[in-house]
């Protein structure tokens, strides 16, 4: 849903002078919808714990809307410490206050956060000797970001849930008749290119529309060049970085209508539209592209993949891609979601281990949920 809001209020500055308008005047929406972390209530704390002496960091980025100190997110780590008794864990900030860092996930330069993020990481002497790293909904692919641009220091796992690795396509479809919705949508559409949206609005710089791909390919600021997509620029390194991961483990959520298509999250993407229904659909100004079927193209039929431009097939070829799915809507984290996959990723092997013996809900080394692609 926030997807659908934001880019709402992107459009409407759309109808406005665009260079004349800075992101200090734009609103940032205070309903928590969003890529807030849902957790249950019904949690109780572990009696039997791990006997890990030293658990491997644990690093955290947020999503959309929410902030690094939310209350979300810090009975996430309390629940993660539960656990992981002694880990020691970093919820990635972009500002100091709750509500600057959530601005920040609204707007600014993707490109330039990241950059912020790996001084900081950097500079916290807890991580020298590597980490885990968590990312939650948009978290997810700027973390991918991190560790192909920078990792030093180095992740170990990196799970991320219902991230956008293939981006965002489209806005859900507006109701029938809601004519500012689709004025709104259409234009949203229109200037997620732009320069200014590219270099301002965060969600914009993931957008990817297989129906306008040539426009996505020249003017993308981010998801563009860490997918590696543009053949004259691709970089080697981001894929040599990212195959020396240990795992990567993709979390879908199977309700996910926040984010479209939601098969983003394993690396999914709706195939390009035939050339002439596409040319059918623009002469309708698209506005039944919500109702025209389209096709996922997964993972491993991506050109990406095969073509192997960010060491994702090496990793796969490994074993080291776990593909996981979470029963629910966009970031709502039920305990039988989130539990198996901190004790199986996040602190350290022996952790795992250990746990799965010691407690009823523990599946050991079963994959609870796991689904794999053909
Ligand atoms: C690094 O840490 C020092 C001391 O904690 C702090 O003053 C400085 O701002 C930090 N630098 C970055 C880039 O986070
Ligand atoms: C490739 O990425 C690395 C890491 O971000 C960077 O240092 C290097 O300059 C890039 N190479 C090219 C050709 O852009
Ligand atoms: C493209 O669409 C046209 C008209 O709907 C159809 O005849 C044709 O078979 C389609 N081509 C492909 C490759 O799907």
């Amino acid at each position: 849903m926030i997807v659908l809001r934001e880019l709402l209020l992107l459009s409407l500055s759309a109808f406005l002078p665009l260079a004349a308008c800075s992101p200090a005047h734009l609103l940032v929406p205070s309903h928590d919808l969003s890529q807030t972390v849902k957790l249950q209530d019904t949690w109780q704390p572990l009696v039997q714990v791990s006997k890990v002496a030293k658990p491997r960091p644990l690093v955290i980025w947020h999503g959309l809307g929410d902030s690094y100190n939310s209350p979300g997110i810090l009975e996430f780590i309390v629940r993660v410490k539960n656990i992981h008794p002694g880990i020691f864990v970093h919820s990635i900030y972009l500002a100091d206050t709750l509500d600057d860092d959530r601005r920040a996930t609204f707007y600014g330069n993707v490109n330039e956060q990241v950059e912020q993020v790996a001084a900081q990481l950097a500079n916290i002497t807890e991580l020298a000797d590597g980490f885990d790293a968590m990312g939650f909904s948009q978290g997810g692919q700027f973390l991918r970001a991190y560790i192909e641009r920078h990792n030093v220091p180095p992740i170990h796992n990196l799970i991320t849930f219902g991230s956008q690795h293939m981006g965002i396509s489209d806005i859900p479809g507006c109701r029938p008749f809601d004519v500012v919705c689709q004025l709104a949508r259409r234009a949203a559409i229109r200037e997620v290119y732009s320069e200014w949206a590219q270099k301002q609005l965060i969600q914009a710089q993931y957008f990817r529309d297989p129906a306008r791909l040539d426009r996505y390919l020249a003017s993308n600021n981010f998801l563009a060049s860490i997918n590696n997509e543009r053949p004259a620029e691709r970089n080697t390194s981001y894929a040599a970085h990212l195959a020396v991961l240990n795992k990567l483990v993709l979390v879908l959520f199977l309700q996910d209508e926040t984010v479209v298509p939601k098969e983003s999250s394993w690396f999914g993407a709706y195939a390009a539209p035939n050339a002439s229904r596409a040319e059918a659909e623009g002469q309708a100004g698209r506005q039944d592209v919500g109702a025209t079927e389209k096709t996922v193209v997964p993972m491993r039929l991506q050109p990406l993949y095969v073509e192997d431009w960010i060491g994702l097939r090496t990793l796969d070829e490994r074993g080291a891609v776990v593909l996981e799915t979470c029963d629910g809507e966009h970031m709502v984290l039920a305990d039988e979601c989130w539990q198996p996959l901190v004790r199986r990723f996040v602190g350290g092997e022996t952790a795992a281990l250990e746990d799965a013996g010691a407690d009823p809900d523990s599946e050991g080394g079963e994959h609870l949920g796991l689904v794999v692609q053909a």
